[in-house]
């Protein structure tokens, strides 16, 4: 079963689940809930591992199941989070009436038969004994509805103590039995499973969840890769000029501004959790980050044009990654985007520049909330080539900025949706050009070229009293020289041969080319809608 949960208008994304949950090592679908803890793991089949403990008073957790001797006799709708079930107790089964201990069935979390709905737990919202009918006999098991939501604010909470939850996912199967090489990690991800399982058991208030450090060597397992390469015209456009003393016929100026991009990324994400059902509130969480992989990107500028030219920061490029869905108690949807932003002001006639970015991203991992973990050593940003040619023009200059974004966006949604925001990581590549010819004597074009590179991390609003939008922050700043020289001797007629200026090249890319991913996805590279600001004929 896939389905697409929407955390915000602009944030689609997608959960890719099975159906077909299995039994793993936490929850067992034989043995009722019925001592105030219940256990549900990610479906084995899915891209995903993880489980989901609740723990509670032994009355306000229990079990609709068969394992409580529980029959749903009508016909669940798999995709539905609230709905009325009919269920009866089946051979008198003695763990059915702990359905109905503490003030009655309203209220009591239930563990949820696998297919009927895609939450593992749910509240039981009004409960009634249907009218046994006429032609059945008085000796048959009396029918219960039960209207199951996920609605956890309005349940009164009980007096002997709130229902608890805690959560750790990782959008990587580890579990999957054609993984055999990873059955040790299953095994060492079990047992702090019950470590955390434990300490949420034993403690409260606990700080930053420290189940994370676990996390850290398997996120790797098997992560989805995200492949992707274009190539796309951003803006392009020309204004008739007049003739003029220079130009003695009539013609045109142009500007047109290109990016290619060639990303093959994976992204894994792990995640920890911790609060209450009941009352609704998460008061520990903590994600993990790691991407590995690179980016290649390329920005070009053609133009014979005098003016500027800006872009608001556009996405070129989104695709949904899988993520981590415990419906109903918290759903974690990340997605992975290129977005690029571009300045530049001509001066200069017949500009023609172009560079190159790129980054290697080898073991970088990300902490959020922003605390000591994240590890940013393994971002190498370079640049394979700086081109431009103009014709030098005394006292011209022009001047560009481009940037390029990878960003992952990761949609968080939390107990039936009474909390969600998007928390992001950005990397924030910059390319800066400057080509000044100074002298009227030896109009020589100088360069000065240098990228930059901004990794932040940070949210859009608040979750919960965990983090708000000022938790954003800056973990990587540096800027890198790329070049930066004079060239000449050039023709003071300005009709010399445009000057090249070519940086050798760092590193080449041997890789054959590798699948376009993007049907899958449904990505694509999208044009952006520059501003042109005062454009003006040479
Ligand atoms: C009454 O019960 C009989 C047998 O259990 C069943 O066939 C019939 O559909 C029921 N009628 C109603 C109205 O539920
Ligand atoms: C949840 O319950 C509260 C209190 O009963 C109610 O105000 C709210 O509308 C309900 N939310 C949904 C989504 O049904
Ligand atoms: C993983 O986390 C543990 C505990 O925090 C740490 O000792 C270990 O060095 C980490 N490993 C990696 C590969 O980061
Ligand atoms: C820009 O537009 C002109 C005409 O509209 C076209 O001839 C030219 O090929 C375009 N350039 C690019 C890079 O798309
Ligand atoms: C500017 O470039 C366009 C397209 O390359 C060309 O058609 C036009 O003649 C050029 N104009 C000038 C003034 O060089
Ligand atoms: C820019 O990047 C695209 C996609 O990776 C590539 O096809 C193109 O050749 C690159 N252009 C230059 C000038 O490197
Ligand atoms: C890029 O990362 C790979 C490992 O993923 C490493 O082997 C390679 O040396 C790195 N290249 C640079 C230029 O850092
Ligand atoms: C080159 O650009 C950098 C960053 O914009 C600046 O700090 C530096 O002073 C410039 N160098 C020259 C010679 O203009
Ligand atoms: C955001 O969180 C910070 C630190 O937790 C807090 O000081 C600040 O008041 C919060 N801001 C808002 C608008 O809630």
């Amino acid at each position: 079963m896939s389905f697409t949960t929407k955390f915000s208008a602009t944030l689609c994304l997608t959960l890719v689940l099975a159906a077909g949950r299995r039994a793993l090592a936490v929850n067992d679908w034989s043995v009722p809930c019925t001592q105030g803890k219940c256990s549900w793991d990610l479906p084995a089949d899915s891209s995903a591992s993880g489980a989901l403990h609740i723990w509670g008073p032994t009355s306000a957790i229990s079990d609709i199941t068969p394992a409580a001797g529980w029959q749903i006799t009508t016909n669940c709708d798999p995709s539905a989070t609230t709905q009325k079930i009919q269920l009866v107790c089946q051979d008198s089964n003695p763990d059915c009436d702990h359905l109905f201990q503490g003030g009655g069935a309203v209220d009591t979390i239930v563990r949820v038969p696998d297919g009927c709905g895609p939450i593992p737990f749910a509240r039981v919202a009004q409960h009634q004994i249907l009218q046994s009918n006429l032609s059945s006999r008085a000796s048959e098991a009396p029918v219960h509805e039960l209207a199951l939501d996920t609605n956890f604010t309005a349940a009164t909470p009980s007096q002997d103590g709130n229902v608890h939850f805690s959560i750790q996912g990782m959008n990587s199967n580890i579990g999957s039995p054609a993984r055999r090489g990873h059955q040790r990690r299953v095994r060492s991800l079990t047992s702090s499973r019950d470590k955390i399982y434990r300490r949420h058991f034993l403690a409260s208030g606990v700080n930053a969840p420290r189940g994370l450090g676990s996390f850290n060597h398997t996120l790797a397992a098997n992560p989805i890769p995200i492949d992707f390469s274009g190539v796309t015209n951003l803006f392009n456009t020309s204004i008739e000029c007049p003739a003029s003393a220079a130009i003695p016929i009539s013609s045109s100026a142009s500007v047109s501004l290109d990016v290619g991009a060639d990303v093959h990324v994976t992204v894994g994400l792990g995640a920890v959790a911790a609060g209450s059902l009941i009352p609704p509130s998460i008061t520990e969480f903590g994600l993990t980050i790691a991407l590995d992989g690179n980016v290649d990107a390329n920005l070009s500028v053609v133009a014979n044009i005098s003016g500027q030219v800006s872009s608001p920061s556009i996405t070129l490029f989104q695709i949904g990654i899988p993520g981590l869905s415990f419906p109903g108690i918290l759903e974690v949807g990340p997605e992975f985007k290129l977005m690029s932003q571009f300045d530049a002001k001509f001066g200069l006639n017949n500009i023609n520049a172009a560079v190159d970015l790129n980054y290697n991203l080898s073991g970088v991992s990300f902490v959020f909330p922003p605390q000591a973990g994240s590890n940013v050593d393994g971002i190498t940003p370079g640049s394979k080539q700086v081109t431009i040619s103009t014709s030098p023009d005394v006292g011209a200059t022009f001047e560009a900025t481009g940037h390029l974004i990878p960003q992952v966006d990761i949609g968080l949604s939390a107990l039936g949706g009474i909390a969600s925001t998007t928390v992001f990581l950005n990397l924030d590549a910059s390319a800066d050009f400057t080509v000044s010819t100074t002298s009227i004597a030896s109009p020589q074009p100088c360069v000065n070229a240098s990228s930059d590179l901004n990794v932040g991390v940070g949210a859009q609003g608040s979750f919960f009293d965990l983090f708000n939008a000022s938790v954003g922050t800056s973990l990587f700043d540096k800027e890198f020289p790329l070049f930066q020289k004079c060239f000449g001797p050039a023709n003071p007629s300005s009709t010399a041969p445009p000057a090249t200026v070519t940086l050798s090249s760092l590193r080449r890319r041997h890789d054959s080319p590798r699948a376009r991913h993007l049907a899958l996805f449904g990505g694509s590279l999208r044009p952006l809608h520059a501003k042109r600001l005062d454009l003006s004929c040479p």
